[in-house]
């Protein structure tokens, strides 16, 4: 008799956004004249940059004949996209990252989901509250914990978040070995400096715990003075593991490329204590289990690094960012406590009521969809996020829309 993952059980019965979405269904089904705005899935609603188009058309026209037609690719990615992600992304930043330390994939999600895999059954893992749902998900499916109760995992840690603690969590108060970290924050948008991270970093060395860094926001960061990349922390070379994607940063969503930094200087221990390089786990995990992301597709990201690909793709996010500041301004004007929209395109929202009643009330009387913070966690309770992947048309609908509901 074939038997289950057990852990599988332990799951709430479906994933957050996957739930919204069939509420909004529902909601429609009902309602069937209402037209929705969505400001919920972080899921972009602009074309791809032009520059990004014309290398995606250029490299299908190329598989179009056979002296430069393509089949499999390295599983690691092109190295013309490699060694320009750790030209521009790092190195012109101050951070020492190699092209052979980059592994392209076809997303962050699909990343901090699998990287939980290559670490022990019994790895001690931190992850913040509010938490973007896959960290924990996965750790679940894995066995690293027990069955919930009050809307926690017992093995895990919540490195808890709120409006005290300026949304970066505190170190934590027990031994952990694996520590997830989100900057710019999904679901927060809230941001990290470098002294704030430097401690992370500094805790990390002392406790051969190592950091997973998600910075698949980094592109809506405009404040100088905050960090891109972990990597940027010295030290961090030795403790961390960054993700990023093109996903948010130039419109991917539908298209899927990302890329993961393992430095080789990366290390966890085996049973003996005896140090083991991530990097090569890392690969030989990359090189099973996929077959790369398509041609067309990393040409296509890798135009984001020409120089009309960068004005392109800083037009799109400052259009978003555009929306982020537009909503903050309408949602503290009707008197809500908000943080993020600054360097990230997310605004979480404090409500002063439950966030599910919230998100029901939005749907309903606005026609508005947003993401309600319990979804990320106990400490999201009370909030909603709200994302400024829209037109800005349909964002300042939204808030006319909401300020009228709510009055
Ligand atoms: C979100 O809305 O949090 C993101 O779009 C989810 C994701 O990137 O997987």
């Amino acid at each position: 008799m074939i038997r289950i993952n057990e852990n599988y059980q332990k799951l709430q019965a479906s994933y957050l956004f996957a739930d919204i979405a069939r509420r909004v269904r529902e909601f429609q089904a009902q309602n069937p004249g209402r037209e929705i705005i969505r400001l919920g899935i972080g899921d972009v609603t602009r074309a791809l940059p032009p520059a990004c188009i014309a290398a995606m058309h250029q490299a299908v026209d190329e598989l179009a004949s056979e002296t430069t037609f393509r089949g499999y690719g390295p599983e690691q990615g092109y190295d013309f996209l490699r060694e320009a992600i750790a030209e521009h992304d790092f190195r012109a930043r101050g951070a020492e990252i190699a092209a052979d330390e980059v592994f392209v994939s076809d997303g962050a999600k699909c990343d901090t989901g699998n990287i939980q895999e290559i670490f022990a059954a019994d790895a001690r893992v931190a992850v913040p509250d509010p938490v973007y749902p896959v960290y924990v998900d996965t750790n679940v499916m894995a066995g690293r914990t027990g069955t919930a109760s009050d809307g926690r995992y017992p093995g895990l840690t919540y490195l808890e978040c709120n409006a005290a603690n300026g949304y970066v969590p505190r170190l934590p108060d027990q031994p952990v070995d694996l520590i997830y970290l989100c900057f710019p924050n999904n679901p927060t948008g809230a941001t990290a400096s470098r002294a704030q991270l430097q401690a992370w970093v500094d805790y990390a060395r002392a406790h051969r715990a190592l950091i997973l860094f998600d910075a698949a926001y980094e592109a809506f960061i405009r404040d100088p003075a905050l960090p891109h990349s972990i990597y940027e922390i010295p030290g961090a070379r030795e403790v961390a593991i960054e993700f990023r994607s093109y996903s948010k940063t130039a419109g991917f969503t539908g298209v899927r490329c990302a890329y993961t930094v393992v430095p080789k200087s990366c290390l966890a221990w085996d049973a003996e204590g005896k140090a083991v390089e991530l990097h090569a786990l890392w690969n030989r995990r990359h090189t099973t289990k996929f077959n790369g992301v398509s041609y067309p597709v990393q040409r296509a990201a890798a135009a984001v690094y020409s120089p009309a690909g960068q004005i392109q793709v800083r037009e799109l996010i400052d259009g978003y960012l555009k929306n982020a500041a537009y909503i903050r301004e309408a949602l503290g004007g009707l008197g809500f406590q908000c943080t993020g929209g600054d360097d990230s395109p997310y605004i979480w929202v404090n409500t002063g009521r439950d966030s599910w009643e919230f998100f029901d009330l939005l749907l309903q009387r606005a026609g508005v969809v947003c993401t309600p913070g319990a979804g990320f966690g106990r400490c999201g309770q009370g909030h909603v996020r709200i994302s400024a992947f829209n037109s800005f048309d349909n964002v300042r609908t939204a808030m006319d829309r909401i300020s009228a509901a709510l009055k």
